[in-house]
């Protein structure tokens, strides 16, 4: 199957209350791991590249990968640009055959966001490939958002409506207390569901985006401790949290760390366990396997889309 944006299927997602799962990839153990799963479950799924996985694989080894998985899969799958930080890159993505990219124009005053992002959105529209914007800033944790900020830092609904109704974009990210990493909240993990509500009531219909939404699983930080390394104090989002995001409207769920965190876990419990192996092929294979049972964890108690490619 050629590769798909992600229009019907965030249609799909939002009238039935389940999220697509967008993945980052680095390499082919990390694709065939997704793709393994989501091919099991029936899951559409979304494969995202940031600026360095491009840069670490090359930008022809990974699109060629994800074309493959598709080929081999028969899934309808999104090839994605992940926080794209100008209108280059976006271009770059969209030239090369990315079915969808981001443009992350988070970080600027939001003029200068509406006008970088409706130029990426003219570029792709032209091109039939989708776009998704942020606004709004995803903290870390080394700023955890007090009350007192949380107005100044996470998505103001209104400013939301008239972001998507000058820049054109096809979804959007937006900050409701998740972070990227493995340290997502110092305290109790919150999420501001009430903001989210506020949105989807301005904006029905329209797809939002979870950035930062790996939960971290205990099981995956304490193999990385115990057979090497320190991870202390991590946590993730919770996956109740996620499914109630689902359910509500958030259409886009996006994973790394927890890809990640269990790469890392797997490979250090081989290496130590079979020490006089070497062959790549051995420990990588036990990494593919690590991945393909988070993604299958992600699809069937978090996401929901099972069953619906
Ligand atoms: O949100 C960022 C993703 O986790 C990708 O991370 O830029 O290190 O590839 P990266
Ligand atoms: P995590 O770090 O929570 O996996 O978030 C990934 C992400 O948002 C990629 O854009
Ligand atoms: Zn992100």
């Amino acid at each position: 199957m050629p590769l798909v944006t992600s229009k019907e299927m965030f249609k799909r997602a939002y009238e039935e209350g389940y999220a697509i799962g967008a993945f980052n990839v680095n390499n082919m153990e990390i694709i065939q791991g997704i793709v393994e799963a989501a091919k099991e479950e029936r899951a559409p799924l979304i494969l995202q590249v940031s600026a360095g996985a491009r840069k670490y694989a090359k930008p022809v080894y990974l699109k060629k990968l994800v074309e493959a998985a598709a080929e081999d899969s028969g899934l309808p799958i999104v090839l994605h640009l992940d926080h794209g930080e100008d209108f280059e890159i976006c271009k770059a993505c969209i030239d090369d055959g990315f079915t969808s990219v981001m443009i992350d124009g988070s970080r600027l005053p939001f003029e200068e966001n509406v006008a970088l992002t409706r130029k990426v959105v003219e570029y792709a529209h032209e091109r039939g490939v989708v776009v998704e914007g942020e606004l709004g800033k995803i903290a870390g944790v080394e700023d955890n958002v007090k009350v007192s900020e949380r107005d100044a830092i996470f998505t103001d609904p209104d400013q939301a409506v008239e972001f998507v109704e000058r820049t054109g974009v096809d979804s959007l990210a937006i900050a409701i207390g998740t972070s990227h990493g493995a340290y997502k909240f110092k305290g109790e993990p919150y999420l501001d569901f009430e903001r989210l509500q506020k949105i989807m009531e301005k904006l029905p219909g329209f797809p939002l985006v979870l950035h930062g939404a790996s939960s971290v699983p205990q099981e995956y930080v304490d193999m990385c401790n115990k057979y090497g390394g320190d991870i202390p104090g991590a946590q993730g989002v919770p996956e109740e949290m996620l499914r109630k995001a689902a359910s509500m409207g958030i259409c886009k769920i996006n994973i790394d760390t927890d890809l990640r965190l269990a790469v890392t876990a797997a490979l250090r419990r081989y290496l130590a366990e079979n020490p006089a192996v070497f062959d790549p092929r051995k420990y990588l294979g036990e990494a593919r396997d690590a991945v393909k049972k988070v993604v299958q964890h992600k699809i069937r108690n978090v996401l929901g889309c099972g069953g619906k490619a």
